[in-house]
């Protein structure tokens, strides 16, 4: 059996909490109450976010692992999820200092944030759950 022909995904999910206000400085009350509803709250509300990040490649033939789900575990929160757990994404963190804190943006953040610490020969893509029903993937 030659595992270099057998790629493999493999997924590590973490979970973070923060606060976050949908808000584009370009619209007025009205638009932006229409277009972000309950999350245009001036005073923010809190999300429990399931993050879960996607490595995809062939297992290493020494280790059969395709990466160290315990290194990967460490490098989400070391690079990703420590700046962003427990905080204020607009007001505690300067990736959202001008960027709406949406879903969609939270997860392109993410994987620019991880793509540097993990093998280039690796694929990652990020799934990030803003509730139970809402979730995004990135790259599409
Ligand atoms: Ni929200």
């Amino acid at each position: 059996m030659n595992l270099e022909r057998k790629k493999v995904a493999v997924f590590r999910k973490e979970h973070f909490n923060a606060a976050h206000r949908l808000h584009n400085p370009n619209w007025d009350d009205a638009t932006n109450t229409a277009v972000f509803g309950k999350c245009n709250n001036p005073n923010y509300h809190g999300h429990n976010y399931e993050l879960i990040v996607q490595v995809t490649g062939y297992p290493d033939p020494q280790t059969g692992y395709v990466m160290d789900m315990k290194v990967l575990s460490d490098l989400i929160w070391e690079h990703a999820l420590n700046l962003f757990d427990h905080k204020n994404l607009n007001e505690d963190t300067t990736a959202f200092k001008h960027l709406n804190p949406t879903a969609e943006n939270i997860a392109v953040v993410i994987y620019d944030l991880l793509r540097p610490q993990i093998d280039a020969a690796l694929d990652l893509k990020i799934r990030l759950y803003e509730t139970e029903r809402n979730f995004v993937e990135y790259p599409a």
